[in-house]
């Protein structure tokens, strides 16, 4: 099942170099919900479902220490609860100030009912 442009349908095992971890079924995580996980040895990751599909991005603001999956979610993106930020969830990128940093996006895969993280682990 392919949820957004994002998600692929190859074996996790079959992804060469990554980290893939699982985060839930599908089905706890309904439309209009987030879930934040905290991959060993990464930041908090919070994976959103939308009306656009699923994303997967850092889940810490850039521009200070709030948690996005707070946040006000509309058109594919996340207002930072703190300062009112916007992130697009596909990409990332900050659509103003304050935030003038990209959160780090990673790549979701759902096969068999199960949400899969498919881990960027370098920069954002
Ligand atoms: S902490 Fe997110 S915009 Fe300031």
């Amino acid at each position: 099942m392919i949820l957004d442009h994002r998600s692929h349908t190859a074996l996790p095992e079959q992804m060469p170099g990554s980290a893939v971890m699982p985060v839930c079924q599908l089905s706890a995580l309904p439309e209009g919900e987030v879930t934040t996980i905290t991959p060993p040895g990464m930041s908090p990751v919070s994976i959103f479902h939308t009306d656009e599909g699923l994303f997967a991005i850092d889940d810490t603001c850039t521009h200070q220490d709030a948690s996005l999956a707070d946040g006000w979610v509309e058109d594919c993106k996340v207002e930072c609860p703190l300062h009112e930020a916007c992130f697009d969830l596909r990409t990332g990128v900050p659509s103003g100030p304050p935030a003038k940093i990209a959160v780090r996006t990673h790549e979701v895969v759902v096969l068999d009912g199960v949400i899969y993280l498919k881990l960027t682990t370098g920069g954002a």
